[in-house]
């Protein structure tokens, strides 16, 4: 089985895939710390450096190395869904699941100062990129789970039960 978390910055796919996992017994992986390992560089110091192309570059090639990889529930970065190369390797044989907030809910969430993200530097270019993007999520996704007002305890629960619910026969 393999499980990919998508959806937007702040939806709290970081913190449901260890969850998860737990409940179904994947491993967990999360891509953004697999390129930083790759680049030996943090994140904005990546887009700092090569801008985003050089950072999608770097979640292509990891992608690529995740394309056959079983019984793990992988936390994806919220721009997978913008390359379609990316986007073919990490759907190869998946389930993808997508947790929704609304963009008030994201913004209550996201802590720059916790965890610096290039892309939500600016409110305003923020919202344009989530209302551009969720169409896509959605289009993806075969389980959607709406994260307002839950704990991630709750939404991993959630998604367990539906991911029984579309594994029966
Ligand atoms: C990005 C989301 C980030 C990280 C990078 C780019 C995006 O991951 O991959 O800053 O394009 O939405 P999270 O979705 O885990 O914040």
């Amino acid at each position: 089985m393999k499980i990919v978390l998508i959806g937007f910055m702040g939806t709290g796919k970081s913190s449901v895939a260890p969850l998860l996992a737990d409940k179904l017994g994947l491993d967990t992986v999360e891509m953004d710390d697999l390129i930083v390992q790759r680049a030996g560089q943090a994140i904005a110091d990546i887009f700092a450096a090569g801008g985003e192309p050089a950072f999608r570059a770097l979640e292509a090639r990891v992608s690529d190395a995740l394309q056959d990889r079983h019984n793990v529930v992988i936390s994806t970065g919220g721009g997978v869904v913008m390359d379609q190369t990316t986007w073919e390797y990490l759907s190869k044989n998946a389930v993808v699941v997508e947790l929704t907030a609304t963009f008030d809910t994201i913004l209550g969430r996201i802590n720059p100062a916790a965890l610096p993200r290039p892309l939500f530097a600016d409110e305003t270019q923020a919202k344009a990129l989530y209302e551009l993007r969720e169409p896509l999520y959605s289009k993806y996704a075969a389980i959607h789970v709406a994260t307002d007002g839950r704990s991630v305890e709750a939404v991993a629960s959630e998604v367990a039960k539906q991911l029984k619910e579309i594994d029966k026969p």
